[in-house]
C-alpha cells in the first residue's frame, strides 16, 4: 500500500516536470548563457552562442571588497550569417539539390531542407541573448545598478545598435522588477552611436588603418586557417560527398556544411540544435573550432603584425575611464566625442560603461590590453586545447553576445584600487602587471603596463 502511495507521488512529479518542461523550451538562461548540448556547441568558434565559461579564479567580488566602477564591452548577439556568406551558402544548397538524387542515412532532412537564413542582422535568439545580458549585468553589480544608469556606447550597424537596445531593455527590466516603486531611470537610455563609414574614428570598429585594412584577412589568418583545415576537412569531405552522391564537395564547401549548424540553430527563436549539427562529431567540431582561433589569432591578435594596433584605441579610452582623466590617444579615438562630457564623460558622474562593438574588434583590444600575451602563437598544423593556448579560443572569447567586465574595486586594508578583468565569466589573471591570487593588479601598476597602447601601438605602420 505504501509503496503504492509513493508511486503514485513518484508519478505525479515526474508528470508534472513533464509538463512544465515542454520540449520547446530555449536552454538558454541570463546566467549561464547556452547550455544546450555543451559537447559540441561550445565549439563553434565565434558562432558559439555565449556560455558561462569556467573559471578557474572565482569570478565573485573577492571578501571585503566593493565593486566601484565597470564598464561592460560586449559583442552584438547572435545573428545571421553576413551578406556574402549567405549567398554562398545558399549556392551548396542549391548545388546539393540539383546534382544529389539519393540521400544518405541522417542526410535525408537536406533534401527537404529550404534555405531561409538572412543576412547580417540580429535573431530573435540574438536579441533574446543581449536582453538576458544586461538582466544579468544589473544582478550582477546590483550594488550599483540600483543607482547608476550606464552610459552607452554603440558601434553604428544595425545589429550592433539594435544590441545595445536590447542590453538596456534587459538592465531597465531587472531594475523595475528589483525596484518597483522607484524607478530611478527614464527609458530608452540615451546611446551614443559612432559611425563605421569609411574614414570614421570608431575605437569600437576597425577601418582607419590602411595597410592593416588591405592586407589582413586575405593573406595571414586566411593562410592559417587554410593550412589546417586542408589536415582535418579530408575525412569530413569524404563522408559527406560519399552521403550526398553527386555533391562533390570542396574543401570550402566542407566548412560551409559545418557552418550551417550553428546559424540553424541561432536561427530558431529558442535556439534548438539544428539538424547539419548532428552530422558531425565532437572531435571535428573541436578541429572548426580551432580553425576559427586561428582565424581570430592570425587576423585580429598578436597573429598579425597590426592586429593588436587596432585595439589601441578603446584601450586609451579605458585608461581615461579608469584614471578619471581626458583621453590622451592618437590612433582611432575620436577627439570630438571624446572632449565632452556628454558623449565621453568621466567618472565623476559615471561609474558604469556599456560599450557594443564586434567580435575582431574585441580580439584586437583583449591584445591590446595584454590579455593573452603568454599564449604561444597558434599552431596551423595541429590543434592545440585551449589549456595549450591560456584560454585563448574564438568561443571562449568572442561568442555572439560575449561580455567582458573590466572592474576596479576598493577593498579593506588596501590603499590603492584594484582592477580585475573578467571575459565571459572567467577571470583573466592580468599576468602583464603581477596579478595577485585573484587575478588583479593595482590600478597605476595595471595601466603602467598598457605602454603599448600608451605608445599607440604601431599604428604609425598603418601607412606605410
Ligand atoms: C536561394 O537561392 C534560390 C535560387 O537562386 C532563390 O530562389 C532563393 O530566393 C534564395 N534564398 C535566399 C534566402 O537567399
Ligand atoms: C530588440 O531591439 C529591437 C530594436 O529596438 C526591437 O525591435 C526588439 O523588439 C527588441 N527585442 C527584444 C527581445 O526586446
Ligand atoms: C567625430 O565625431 C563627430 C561627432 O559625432 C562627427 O561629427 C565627426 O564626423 C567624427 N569625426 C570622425 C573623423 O570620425
Ligand atoms: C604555418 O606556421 C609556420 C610556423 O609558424 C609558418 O612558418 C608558416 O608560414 C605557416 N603557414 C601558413 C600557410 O600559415
Ligand atoms: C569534383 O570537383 C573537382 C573540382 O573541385 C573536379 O576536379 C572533379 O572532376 C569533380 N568530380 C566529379 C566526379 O565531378
Ligand atoms: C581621427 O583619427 C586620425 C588618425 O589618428 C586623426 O589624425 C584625426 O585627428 C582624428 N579625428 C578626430 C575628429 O578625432
Ligand atoms: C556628466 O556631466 C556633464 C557636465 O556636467 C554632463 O554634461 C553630462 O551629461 C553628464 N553625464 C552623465 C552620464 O551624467
Ligand atoms: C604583450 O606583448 C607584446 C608583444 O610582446 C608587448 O609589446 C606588450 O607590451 C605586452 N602587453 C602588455 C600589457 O604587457
Amino acid at each position: 500500500m505504501a509503496f503504492g502511495i509513493v508511486g503514485v507521488i513518484l508519478f505525479l512529479y515526474w508528470a508534472v516536470i513533464l509538463d512544465t518542461r515542454p520540449a520547446t523550451q530555449s536552454c538558454d538562461t541570463a546566467r549561464n548563457g547556452y547550455t544546450c548540448s555543451p559537447s559540441i556547441s561550445r565549439y563553434w568558434g565565434q558562432y558559439s552562442p555565449y556560455f558561462s565559461v569556467e573559471s578557474v579564479i572565482s569570478a565573485s567580488v573577492p571578501a571585503q571588497c566593493q565593486i566601484t566602477f565597470v564598464q561592460i564591452l560586449s559583442r552584438h548577439g547572435a545573428r545571421d550569417p553576413t551578406s556574402s556568406k549567405t549567398k554562398k551558402y545558399n549556392t551548396t544548397i542549391n548545388s546539393i539539390h540539383s546534382s544529389v538524387s539519393s540521400y544518405g542515412k541522417g542526410y535525408e532532412f537536406i533534401k527537404d531542407y529550404e534555405y531561409t537564413l538572412g543576412a547580417d542582422q540580429l535573431t530573435t535568439f540574438g536579441q533574446q541573448e543581449m536582453v538576458n545580458s544586461g538582466s544579468k549585468f544589473y544582478d550582477r553589480y546590483q550594488a550599483l545598478t540600483r543607482h547608476l544608469t550606464p552610459f552607452v556606447r554603440s558601434s553604428g550597424q544595425a545589429r550592433v545598435v539594435e544590441s545595445a537596445q536590447n542590453w538596456t531593455r534587459g538592465f531597465h527590466d531587472a531594475r523595475k522588477d528589483d525596484m518597483p516603486s522607484n524607478p530611478d531611470s527614464t527609458y530608452p537610455y540615451p546611446i551614443v552611436v559612432i559611425s563605421e563609414h569609411t574614414g570614421s574614428n570608431n575605437t569600437l570598429d576597425h577601418g582607419l588603418c590602411t595597410s592593416f585594412e588591405v592586407g589582413f584577412d586575405s593573406t595571414i589568418a586566411n593562410s592559417a586557417q587554410v593550412t589546417w583545415a586542408t589536415i582535418f576537412t579530408p575525412p569530413i569531405t569524404a563522408r559527406l560527398n560519399k552521403n550526398l552522391p553527386g555533391a562533390n564537395l570542396t574543401l570550402i564547401e566542407t566548412i560551409t556544411m559545418m557552418d550551417l549548424c550553428p546559424f540553424n540553430t541561432v536561427a530558431s527563436s529558442i535556439g534548438s540544435v539544428s539538424e547539419f549539427c548532428d552530422l558531425f562529431t565532437p572531435d571535428e567540431w573541436e578541429s572548426y573550432d580551432y580553425y576559427q582561433s586561428l582565424g581570430k589569432y592570425y587576423g585580429y591578435s598578436w597573429g598579425n603584425p597590426l592586429g593588436s594596433t587596432q585595439g589601441v584605441g578603446f584601450t586609451n579610452e579605458l585608461i581615461a575611464r579608469l584614471t578619471d582623466t581626458p583621453v590622451n590617444d592618437h590612433t582611432s579615438t575620436n577627439h570630438t566625442l571624446d572632449s565632452s562630457p556628454t558623449t565621453f564623460p568621466l567618472t565623476k558622474n559615471a561609474t558604469l560603461y556599456a560599450d557594443f562593438s564586434h567580435d575582431n574588434d574585441m580580439m584586437g583590444i583583449f591584445s591590446a590590453l595584454g590579455l593573452y600575451n603568454e599564449t604561444r602563437p597558434l599552431l596551423n598544423t595541429t590543434r592545440e586545447s585551449t589549456s595549450m593556448t591560456d584560454g585563448f579560443s574564438a568561443s571562449w572569447l568572442v561568442p555572439f553576445a560575449a561580455r567582458a567586465y573590466f572592474e576596479k574595486m576598493t577593498c579593506v586594508a588596501k590603499t590603492e584600487e584594484l582592477v580585475r578583468v573578467i571575459v565571459n565569466d572567467r577571470v583573466i589573471p592580468l599576468i602583464t602587471c603581477g596579478a595577485d591570487k585573484l587575478g588583479r593588479c593595482g590600478l597605476s601598476a595595471f595601466v603602467e603596463s598598457l605602454s603599448f597602447a600608451r605608445a599607440g601601438g604601431d599604428w604609425e605602420q598603418c601607412f606605410v
